[in-house]
């Protein structure tokens, strides 16, 4: 029992942890790889500002832009307040919602508390979120179900976080044969599952394995943003491997373009992603949704009002993106011109 106590003592130590040094700049990527891209600017737009509308639909619920709040948190203290604060957002604005990792309220039941936020959140996406890596150790469908029911989740995510697992000392490294088990997961879960990187990207390849095993939804969380490489090197006092590894990864724009050649996945483009114009950017490159974290951190913890203007602020870029280029809908963003202006 005393030993119960103390690792949820220390799994409450590493969540503050995680907050505190995910919003510390050093660990972003400096490098802003959507500002390779350039989107064709239209004198003449030939459309009324006021005409355009970036709502789309997911996962049967209408959005009023193509935009979902990271899976970032939960658990006991500051995490509490940020969920309440992201979800009473997502609600006021009709953006989609992630939530952070459940394994511990799993364990812990008086964790669950600061991951239910429905009541909060009744009408938008809201998406369950555990380790792949937990089906090597102990968990099953019968685990997964339970994290969807403990949120009443549209969907679950497993996020994929190798890079992670292995700078952390405490890290759980075994990675094998994941992908049958994902596979089995989702077919027997009632609900959708999605399947995410933290911040490496996923590719083309593993897309296309991800879409034959069944699963429908990928987001690319690629290079470009929070550096969980930097992050764990900080907190195992090894700064040098986290420089190292701060570069590891498929940048989030290349990771999009390639999981948006694999036929009938929906992709979720993030990693990076900080302004409207990098979701249009991502839309135009092949996303069909995009994602931030860090953003939403940064404005998350004193009331909901920081963070309705952080998601307001950049769906109001989007429009004027979407005016510039022409594009009424979504669906004639994602024809919007393209280039990669670097050098140019
Ligand atoms: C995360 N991220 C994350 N992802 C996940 O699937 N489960 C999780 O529990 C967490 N936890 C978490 C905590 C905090 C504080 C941050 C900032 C992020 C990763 C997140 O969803 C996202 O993929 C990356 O942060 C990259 O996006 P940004 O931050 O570059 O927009």
């Amino acid at each position: 029992m005393a030993g119960a106590q103390s690792e949820v003592g220390a799994d409450r130590d590493r969540k503050a942890e995680h907050l505190d040094l995910a919003r510390d700049e050093a660990v972003q990527e400096k490098r802003r790889y959507f500002a390779d891209y350039r989107l064709e600017h239209r004198a003449m737009p030939e459309i009324d500002l006021a005409s355009v509308e970036p709502g789309v639909e997911f996962l049967g619920r209408d959005l009023s832009a193509p935009l979902l709040i990271s899976c970032m948190t939960g658990g006991t203290g500051e995490a509490l307040r940020i969920n309440r604060d992201l979800a009473r957002a997502a609600e006021e604005t009709g953006v989609a919602l992630g939530l952070g990792s459940q394994r511990k309220a799993l364990e812990d039941p008086a964790q669950e508390a600061s991951f239910q936020v429905r009541e909060l959140a009744p009408s938008v996406p809201l998406l369950a979120n555990l380790g792949a890596v937990q089906l090597n150790y102990g968990y099953g469908v019968d685990e997964c179900r339970a994290a969807v029911e403990m949120v009443d989740a549209d969907a679950l995510v497993f996020h994929l976080n190798p890079l992670q697992e292995a700078i952390q000392p405490e890290g759980d490294t075994d990675f094998g044969t994941l992908l049958p088990k994902m596979a089995d997961v989702t077919e027997q879960l009632d609900v959708p599952v999605i399947v995410k990187e933290i911040g490496c990207g996923i590719s083309a390849r593993e897309g296309r394995a991800l879409a034959d095993a069944g699963i429908g939804i990928v987001d690319a969380a690629g290079h470009g943003g929070t550096s969980w490489a930097r992050i764990e090197a900080r907190r195992a006092s090894d700064v040098p491997l986290g420089e190292v590894f701060g570069d590891w990864g498929i940048p989030t724009p290349a990771a999009i373009e390639g999981l948006a050649g694999v036929d009938g996945l929906t992709v979720i483009g993030s990693g990076g992603l900080r302004t409207g114009v990098d979701m249009a950017k991502a839309i135009a490159i092949g996303a069909d949704l995009t994602a931030m974290a860090k953003p939403f951190l940064e404005a998350a913890g004193e009331g909901p009002g920081r963070v309705v203007e952080a998601i307001e602020r950049r769906i109001r870029e989007l429009k004027i993106a979407m005016f510039c280029t022409g594009s009424r809908t979504i669906q004639e963003l994602a024809e919007a011109r393209l280039w990669r202006s670097r050098g140019r």
